[in-house]
């Protein structure tokens, strides 16, 4: 029986019932749903616009309907409209007229309106602590690697020597952005809808801080139209979880690469890489590549939210329904993939003389020995010049600047003397760059001791 009985007379068409049904996927908001309802039925009651033993009646209801739900002595009915139309259902089932009344002052767009704030706002919760994890995770692995030389890459190219550390906390700088953004999104779905009604609030004596404070939201809605349409909050959710996911995938097409015998910077643990069905050598960072590949999901999840928003005409529309499943998708999508990734980063090796050895090619010390002759007295331009051409000649006899003769150096100009070789060894060049914001291994300690200290707040 629908919610609508009275001004139709007909049954809707099983098929159609199908299509306008979201059953399937509200029902995850049950508790939320009948945390809401038991806050309307408080307040109706304190405000006298049911009886409060009605109130009290109904409120014990849906506490039991809650454990039995919770029990699995309660079923959900597939064929029901939504998840409120089944709740309400089912506490008439159970309480007769008195659970009629629960609907007084309330409408369903109020209704959805709060549930899936009260439902989200958990899940940020949720994934905000997932990132921590994940930050706390980088900041162990960065000190164990502080000092780890590994090249530092512009276009895909060798360009300057860096730690792993270093590159390690510049995704921990990428994640605490990230909580930046959902604890934004926090506050703005913090805020009551309930009250708002269908559109236009109610001319019962309703009092709106009473529920709001049942519930904790910090503040009340303050236009009723606003209040049921108002969705901004999932597209938010939605593109800070977007963020997430191209920082969660750009770090896994670094590990891909670093899996491979190309680099082999790291090997992922047995248990987080996958095999070949057919070539026995293989380990495939499949973990990697699939969160790499669900940031596509969490992308169109955005898509779909701001399509179905950017349309409809005040107040409430059915085309709102279609939020859930959207926004409920990017955060399991995101949320999955965490659960997988952070464990994966955790239980990596991590291989420095790997590391250490592709820096000691590529010439990622040129600059370094530019910087030599330029604290020797040289213009900037000359000294890149003559390292210029050192860099061609080593190239030309297969050798690198390390390995270079001094009188090679002193061929092309001869203001170079011994102190190159010094000022070129990587491990110098990597901490002389301890200025704020650089790659030396004292700043990388500082970093992880700073972000250390930011997430335990
Ligand atoms: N299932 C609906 C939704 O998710 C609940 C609100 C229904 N309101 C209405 N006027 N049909 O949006």
């Amino acid at each position: 029986m629908k919610l609508w009985a009275g001004r139709f007379s007909k049954e809707i068409d099983k098929k159609t019932n199908d299509f306008n049904s979201s059953i399937s996927f509200d029902s995850r908001m049950y508790r939320e749903d009948i945390e809401g309802s038991m806050a309307h039925a408080e307040m109706i009651g304190a405000c006298g616009i049911i009886e409060k033993s009605e109130s009290e009646a109904i409120i014990s209801g849906l506490k039991e309907i809650l454990a039995d739900l919770d029990s699995g002595a309660l079923t959900i009915d597939p064929n029901a409209e939504d998840i409120h139309t089944f709740i309400e259902g089912e506490l008439t089932q159970r309480l007769g007229q008195t659970g009629k009344r629960l609907h007084t002052a309330r409408s369903r767009n109020d209704q959805v309106a709060v549930d899936i704030r009260l439902y989200l706002k958990k899940e940020v919760q949720t994934v905000r602590a997932m990132v921590k994890e994940l930050i706390a995770v980088l900041c162990n692995k960065a000190e164990a690697y502080a000092s780890a030389v590994m090249p530092g890459y512009t276009h895909l190219q060798r360009a300057q020597p860096i730690t792993f550390g270093h590159h390690l906390m510049a995704y921990a700088e990428m994640l605490l952005r990230d909580i930046d953004r959902l604890d934004s999104t926090y506050k703005h779905m913090d805020e009551m809808p309930l009250g708002s009604g269908a559109l236009a609030t109610t001319t019962y004596p309703i009092d709106r801080t009473v529920t709001a404070s049942l519930l904790g939201f910090e503040r009340i809605s303050q236009n009723s139209l606003d209040g049921v349409s108002d969705r901004d909050f999932c597209m938010e959710l939605a593109s800070a979880l977007s963020i997430i996911m191209v920082h969660l995938s750009r770090f896994s097409e670094e590990i891909i690469m670093w899996c491979s015998w190309e680099f082999k910077y790291v090997e992922l643990d047995d248990a987080f890489s996958t095999g070949s069905s057919i070539m026995p050598q293989k380990k495939n960072p499949d973990i990697a590549e699939l969160v790499r590949g669900k940031s596509g999901r969490v992308f169109g999840d955005l898509m779909t939210l701001l399509t179905v928003m950017k349309g409809i005409a005040l107040a409430y529309n059915k085309d709102m329904q279609e939020d859930k499943e959207a926004i409920f998708d990017a955060v399991d999508t995101v949320k999955m993939c965490l659960t997988a990734f952070t464990p994966m980063i955790d239980t990596m090796r991590v291989l420095p003389d790997n590391m250490r050895k592709a820096a000691a090619k590529g010439f990622i010390n040129a600059t370094d020995c530019a910087d030599y002759l330029v604290k020797k007295g040289l213009p900037f331009r000359d000294a890149y010049k003559a390292t210029g051409t050192l860099v061609a000649l080593c190239i030309e006899k297969g050798t690198t600047l390390e390995e270079l003769p001094l009188e090679e150096y002193k061929a092309v100009c001869d203001t170079f003397d011994e102190g190159v070789y010094e000022a070129i060894s990587l491990e110098n060049c990597v901490n002389g760059r301890n200025v704020i914001g650089g790659p030396a291994s004292s700043n990388v300690i500082a970093q992880v001791e700073r972000v250390r200290k930011l997430i335990a707040e």
